[in-house]
């Protein structure tokens, strides 16, 4: 498309905006993307209510009942576009080894090529909507501005929910405030009086595009989630965590918990798990009867960014506004918190719409006890659970979506928005693993925990292929979101550690779990969800040194009499089922990490091998 703009557009920002930076790229990126209109989002509510009335008018939304569901809404997307497209998102740095083995690679003047007809006359007969946000309380010394400007309404209401969107962002950047430029588009520019064909306008062709040398965010083709949202993994994790190496921080793919004991005091801890591990689970945990007295709240879902206080101390915020989670296994036994949070002025995408209008997914007849009998599945085709039994067909997608804001949440924790962040006390890291690795272990040291996060592993449940068990293996659960080099990002972690340890600091304990240990006949043996409890409370008690927990080859573990029972049936041969450490499998495990390490092999620091040797040798001994 090589048609002019339309001299007719306005791209006058309104009076609030005044930095000249962003007024001066916002008009040369509607001439390159040549849309028929600029809307210069204000994220109020009253635009939101219009934005969403829009896309229900589109076809685009469903409004649920509002007896049912008040304020929310349904969106089916393209069958095609349903999820993170890795395949498709690179990390144009301009050396491939900046980028390193486990990100793809273009180098950016080769992308820009790539791109520019791409994004000319994309946006062509649709709106361009300039959103402004937030990552992290507004004006908080470890936020981040960005500006995404996106042919997606969809996009814009979603924004408005995960982030802090609109005209107070254009007050904190200001005249000369920084800002990272996001592009996204759809890619379906529309011709003079044509119109949308579908829904959910999408293209085939998907680039999910970051410049990390100056900080720029392009995505083009893709209407769904992270690759859209440019928010989230783009811009939180991928473009964050190199400015956090440049910086001296941490952008990391973890919860934030706050965690107060009956007698006050409150701890804070940080986990990070790879995607599909129950991490919005273990964020909105609620304790069991037995730890009566004791509150767990939530500060973040999914992201954390870490920053050094001046005395070493560790300082996080949440960056986002909002919980874009995974619908399908949620439930009031499960999550309850979430189901909670899902009550009103919900986003849902890609769930099944059922008769009187509400949304269902598989695991919610846990609460009601029995299926539906007739719904609208994710893709608008009738399903009974007949036709379930019949063809295995999903009523929601597997990765059906809610976007909720976080003030949603019952369980919000109240310092959530403090600029200030919250102090963090302890850092867990939790891969799946049906053998091998422990219910819960302790790393001896700094580097140690840095050890266990670098070889974290997640079993894929390919069970329909037979593969079964394999490992991926998903370095700090960051293995698609570290935006360079995976070994230099393993250097700043133990560079980090060590800086702190010089300022006089007491590092947070690192702790590396395991929920999802098998017995014999392939059954899961720990309960989880709620009952994760009883080993957070072990860790915390780490912490205070009242207890003395043993020594193993992969760290300190607790005993079983450390652990309250109180309320649960776990013997001590369950116990010993999933905190035994078995030789033969452990040789094997370290083969994995040496392949692990040999993929890693530039710039991988020696500690970690000089700390897989003494590993080696304690499995031994
Ligand atoms: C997510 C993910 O959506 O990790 O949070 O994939
Ligand atoms: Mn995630």
């Amino acid at each position: 498309m090589n048609a002019p703009s339309d001299p007719d557009l306005n791209i006058q920002a309104p009076a609030y905006v005044k930095n000249a930076r962003l007024i001066a790229w916002v008009a040369d990126m509607a001439a390159l993307c040549k849309p028929a209109r600029i809307h210069w989002c204000d994220g109020s509510q009253e635009e939101y209510e219009r934005l969403c009335q829009e896309l229900v008018d589109a076809g685009t939304f469903k409004r649920l009942n509002p007896a049912k569901r008040p304020g929310s809404y349904l969106a089916w997307s393209d069958p095609s576009d349903v999820a993170r497209v890795e395949g498709r998102t690179f990390i144009c740095s301009e050396k491939k080894e900046d980028a390193g083995p486990t990100n793809n690679w273009m180098a950016p003047a080769e992308m820009r090529a790539t791109l520019a007809p791409l994004f000319d006359g994309c946006m062509a007969g649709r709106t361009m909507y300039v959103i402004a946000f937030s990552m992290g309380p507004l004006g908080s010394p470890i936020a981040q501005i960005g500006v995404e400007l996106s042919d997606s309404a969809y996009v814009a209401v979603n924004m408005k929910l995960m982030t802090r969107m609109g005209r107070a962002v254009h007050d904190v950047i200001g005249t000369d405030g920084a800002f990272v430029p996001c592009m996204h588009t759809v890619g379906v520019p529309l011709a003079p009086g044509e119109k949308d064909r579908t829904a959910w306008p999408c293209n085939e062709t998907k680039y999910i595009v970051h410049y990390p040398e100056t900080r720029e965010i392009w995505s083009y083709g893709s209407g769904y989630g992270g690759n859209a949202l440019l928010g989230k993994k783009c811009l939180a994790l991928r473009i964050a965590s190199t400015m956090g190496r440049d910086e001296g921080w941490l952008a990391e793919h973890m919860l934030i918990l706050g965690v107060q004991n009956p007698e006050g005091k409150k701890y804070h801890v940080a986990a990070a798990f790879p995607s599909a591990c129950g991490k919005t689970n273990f964020s909105m945990l609620v304790p069991p009867k037995a730890f009566e007295g004791w509150k767990v709240t939530t500060i973040g879902d999914d992201i954390a960014w870490i920053k050094p206080q001046a005395d070493g101390s560790l300082r996080a915020i949440n960056p986002e506004a909002g919980y874009f989670g995974v619908a399908p296994g949620t439930n009031m036994q499960t999550n309850p918190n979430c189901m909670l949070s899902l009550k009103r002025d919900v986003i849902f995408t890609n769930v099944a719409l059922t008769d009187d209008g509400d949304v269902w997914w598989e695991g919610m007849e846990k609460d009601t006890g029995h299926l539906p009998e007739h719904l609208l599945d994710w893709k608008g085709q009738d399903w009974t659970p007949r036709i379930a039994r019949e063809t295995g067909a999903k009523a929601a997608h597997p990765n059906a979506r809610f976007t909720a804001a976080a003030t949603n949440n019952p369980a919000l924790d109240a310092a959530w928005d403090d600029p200030a962040g919250v102090r963090i006390d302890t850092i867990i890291f939790g891969g799946r693993r049906s053998t091998t690795v422990p219910l819960v272990t302790e790393a001896r040291n700094w580097q140690e925990g840095v050890y266990m996060a670098a070889t974290m592993g997640s079993e894929t449940t390919a069970a329909a292929v037979g593969q079964q068990g394999v490992v991926r293996r998903d370095p700090f659960a960051m293995l698609p979101f570290t935006g360079y080099n995976m070994s230099d990002y393993f250097q700043h972690w133990l560079d980090l550690g060590r800086q702190l340890k010089a300022r006089g600091a007491t590092l947070p304990l690192i702790y590396c779990v395991n929920w999802f240990r098998k017995d014999a006949d392939g059954k899961f043996v720990w309960p989880g969800y709620g009952e994760n409890m009883r080993v957070l409370k072990w860790m915390l008690d780490r912490l205070e040194g009242r207890v003395q927990g043993h020594e193993t080859a992969f760290g300190v573990a607790p005993r079983y009499s450390e652990i309250n029972w109180q309320g649960l049936e776990f013997s001590p041969a369950q116990f010993e089922t999933v905190t035994r450490l078995d030789t033969a499998d452990w040789d094997e495990e370290l083969k994995l990490h040496d392949a692990h390490f040999d993929k890693l092999a530039h710039h991988l620091p020696q500690e970690l091998l000089d700390i897989r040797a003494a590993l080696a040798q304690r499995i031994h001994a």
